[in-house]
């Protein structure tokens, strides 16, 4: 394997479902979601070294200035290398495109796309479920990454069930400002309360519609956290809400505080420049199959 490099994608994703059934003993909340892959991607590079060096291009802004064992990705290395008892070591580049704490799973994304690529370049042939197990010690999103497409996930991420590819309309991403993200999660699952708990239906649901090959509609999306964007994310929530008065179904991605938008294919020049007004970056998306998910290239 010396002097070869790799090529990973690591795509972002959204959240068809997200719902919250319970605080469990270890503190972390119990939930059911259906996530997606999207078309919107990093590019993760992976070359022989003597040690894990990370590299982050310019277009990863404030990522650059933290500390490399701090990064996902680091650590995702770390974790593998240690599982698998070797001495390898990785120049990793990361080439950022997704919003960074924008609820679009980047980071997770990246983490794990570092899994599978370096599975292939170490030739340490861990399994998925191993490689699953890894993924669940650096948080709760990236073990999804690992199967990529549509999958339902339980636990607190940890448990992933790979479902068919589920069939969806274009969607329209809204991203808010840099400076209005955040890392934000912790905070959104500590705004819940029991009353916003459910049995996980919605996500049931979903895998059975994901299952019969029904294109993807706006009544069988939810997402709980929308429950709390009004107090934790006003900005999100005020152009929710204006867009819900013209009509349209925005749908928080994951934790927020970007949203997006099912089927914006008919007026896509008047809905982009709407959330420019309303201060949102307007993307074009599509959901992502599994297999295109899971790409590995030779650099
Ligand atoms: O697992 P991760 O480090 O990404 O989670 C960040 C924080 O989000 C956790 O420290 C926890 O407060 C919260 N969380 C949770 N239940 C989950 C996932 C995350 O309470 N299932």
């Amino acid at each position: 394997m010396k002097g070869r490099g790799l090529r990973v994608v690591a795509s972002a994703k959204i959240n068809w479902t997200l719902e919250i059934l319970r605080i469990r003993p270890d503190g972390y909340h119990e939930l059911r979601s259906v996530l997606q892959t999207i078309d919107l991607h990093d590019v993760v590079t992976l070359a022989d070294d003597a040690d894990i060096v990370l590299d982050i291009t310019e277009d990863g802004g404030h990522l650059r200035d933290a500390p490399p064992e701090s990064n996902l990705a680091y650590r995702a290395a770390a974790a593998l290398r240690r599982r698998a008892g070797i001495a390898a070591g990785a120049r990793i580049t990361l080439e950022k495109h997704i919003p960074v704490a924008a609820g679009l799973g980047g980071g997770s994304s990246d983490a794990a796309a570092v899994l599978r690529g370096l599975n292939v370049l170490w030739g340490t042939q861990q399994s998925d479920t191993n490689l699953m197990e890894i993924a669940a010690e650096i948080g709760s999103d990236p073990p999804f990454f690992i199967a990529g497409g549509t999958a339902l996930v339980s636990g607190r991420g940890d448990r992933v069930e790979p479902l068919p590819d589920a069939v969806a309309p274009a969607m329209l991403l809204a991203v808010p400002p840099q400076d209005e993200r955040g890392e934000k999660t912790a905070s959104m699952f500590a705004a819940l309360t029991p009353h916003h708990f459910s049995e996980g239906e919605a996500s049931v649901g979903l895998r059975a519609f994901a299952e019969s090959g029904h294109m993807i509609v706006d009544d069988v999306l939810s997402n709980t956290f929308e429950r709390v964007t009004s107090t934790m994310q006003p900005d999100t929530e005020r152009a929710m809400d204006a867009l819900r008065a013209q009509g349209h179904t925005p749908h928080l991605a994951g934790a927020g505080p970007s949203f997006f938008l099912l089927d914006a294919g008919h007026d896509l020049a008047a809905l982009s420049s709407r959330l420019r007004e309303l201060g949102f970056e307007p993307r074009l998306t599509r959901a992502l199959r599994r297999e295109q998910a899971l790409r590995i290239e030779e650099a």
